[in-house]
């Protein structure tokens, strides 16, 4: 039996009305905040991933799926993330509006080669929105916060902590990073291999690590929080006042430094109690130089993503956000001419947006019954040779257990009394 490629999974028809579900609620959120979807390609060229998350990034140096395409030349790339892709997209669309900011979302899967566990796959689903303006007004962040909040008041998620830290910018995080370089090479001999190797290319990097033996020392380092210039403790401090004035809870985690290249200023994470040892659900923060590095115009950056499956494993009642599966008809029939006029019937209700089931296996009325409840459909039409000949239709509410026989007429008149703005109940009872 060929089974489903390391780290990836199915979504199953029993699951996939919970994920329509969440994505419908999650579009009416963004929506509500003024963004607008846009959708880039599964694979890219892979410098854009070189350039913008960066080479000593775990991403980049050890979780990328690339490949050289059958040109022999052409180095591509699964997307491992879709900020890179949105900006260069942005870019390469000329869609700046120098009156107006950008808000764009995307959904979709991302690629990367990580050790499988729970909630943790080598493709997996990001949501993610990014707002590009001209300033690098705080309050934009702020509202992406409450954007987030309002998502997770609506699904049910609480045991949510959010981590909120400023890691500087151009100004002052080269002289930071310099002053770590020098403790972290102080330190070199009780540290682990990754941290030495860290502390010469991207010494920021020293702090995802996760060695046991390390996190003692790591925890003794200066954090960047504290040495930030006048113009990214005032930003910082912004961002913070707007989260009080929404009332927003958050926790500054002075260490949190996140796992991609482009970041400034202001980064968030938000983690859940619920999800064990990958417990962030939510990544994002500001990257105004990005689009510089990328070619395109001097704009700034703002987003997050989340990973779909984390949500769901967050969602305490996730059977509560999804009407069941269930068709509202099941039509029954017995003999040939009861199933041609129930073709006509599923039509007619098929284009009034009834989910209509049709068995085609000619079973024992019995059994269609049977797998009618299985199926959990709402009512059951049953017809006959004599009621097809009369033109009448027995309706069985599968909930109430209660039978109405009816003709054709009636029958497509309480449909419609409903469509009108009837009582279902009632109207559909008749
Ligand atoms: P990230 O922190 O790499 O950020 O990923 C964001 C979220 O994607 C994580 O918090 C997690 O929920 C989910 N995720 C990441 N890797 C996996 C995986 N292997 N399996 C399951 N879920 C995963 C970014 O990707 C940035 N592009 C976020 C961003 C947008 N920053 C600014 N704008």
């Amino acid at each position: 039996m060929i089974r489903a490629a390391r780290g990836t999974y199915d979504i199953l028809p029993r699951d996939s009305g919970l994920w329509h579900a969440i994505e419908s609620h999650m579009r009416e959120v963004f929506a509500s905040y003024a963004f607008s979807e846009i959708r880039t390609p599964i694979f890219e060229a892979t410098e854009l991933f070189v350039r913008s998350v960066g080479t000593d990034t775990d991403i980049v140096s050890k979780e990328m799926y690339t490949f050289i395409d059958k040109d022999e030349t052409t180095s591509l790339t699964l997307r491992p993330e879709g900020t890179a892709p949105v900006v260069r997209s942005f870019i390469e669309n000329h869609l700046a509006d120098e009156s107006r900011m950008a808000k764009l979302f995307y959904m979709g899967p991302m690629f990367r080669r990580e050790r499988p566990q729970k909630g943790r796959f080598r493709q997996f689903c990001q949501a993610g929105a990014e707002v590009f303006s001209l300033t690098d007004n705080p309050a934009i962040e702020a509202e992406v916060v409450e954007m987030l909040m309002v998502l997770f008041g609506r699904l049910g998620v609480s045991n949510l902590d959010l981590l909120v830290n400023s890691i500087g910018c151009q100004d002052c995080r080269p002289a930071f990073v310099e002053r770590l370089k020098g403790e972290i090479e102080a330190k070199a001999s009780s540290l682990c291999g990754d941290c030495r190797r860290r502390g010469q290319a991207n010494p920021l990097r020293v702090f995802d690590c996760k060695v046991p033996s390390c996190q003692d020392l790591i925890a003794a380092l200066p954090a960047i929080t504290d040495s930030l210039c006048n113009t990214c403790r005032d930003h910082f401090a912004k961002f913070c006042g707007y989260l009080d004035d929404r009332k927003i809870a958050y926790r500054i985690e002075k260490r949190m430094v996140r796992g991609l290249d482009y970041y400034m200023r202001t980064t968030i994470e938000i983690v859940s109690g619920d999800l064990g040892a990958q417990d962030t659900l939510v990544g994002g923060g500001r990257y105004d130089g990005l689009f510089e590095d990328l070619d395109g115009p001097p704009m700034k950056g703002f987003g997050f993503a989340m990973g779909l499956e984390r949500l769901i494993l967050a969602i305490p009642e996730p059977e509560k956000l999804f009407a069941g599966p269930g068709p509202d008809y099941f039509l029954a029939t017995i003999g040939d001419e009861a199933f041609t006029y129930a073709t006509l019937l599923a039509q007619k209700l098929r284009s009034r947006n009834r989910v209509v089931y049709l068995d085609f296996d000619a079973r024992s009325l019995k059994s269609q019954m049977r797998l009618a409840g299985k199926l959990a459909a709402k009512k059951v039409i049953i017809m006959g040779e004599d009621e097809t000949r009369s033109g009448k239709l027995t309706v069985r509410d599968m909930n109430s257990r209660e039978q109405k026989e009816m003709t054709a007429e009636e029958f497509f008149r309480a449909v419609d009394a409903v469509d009108r703005g009837a009582d279902p109940d009632l109207a559909e009872k008749l």
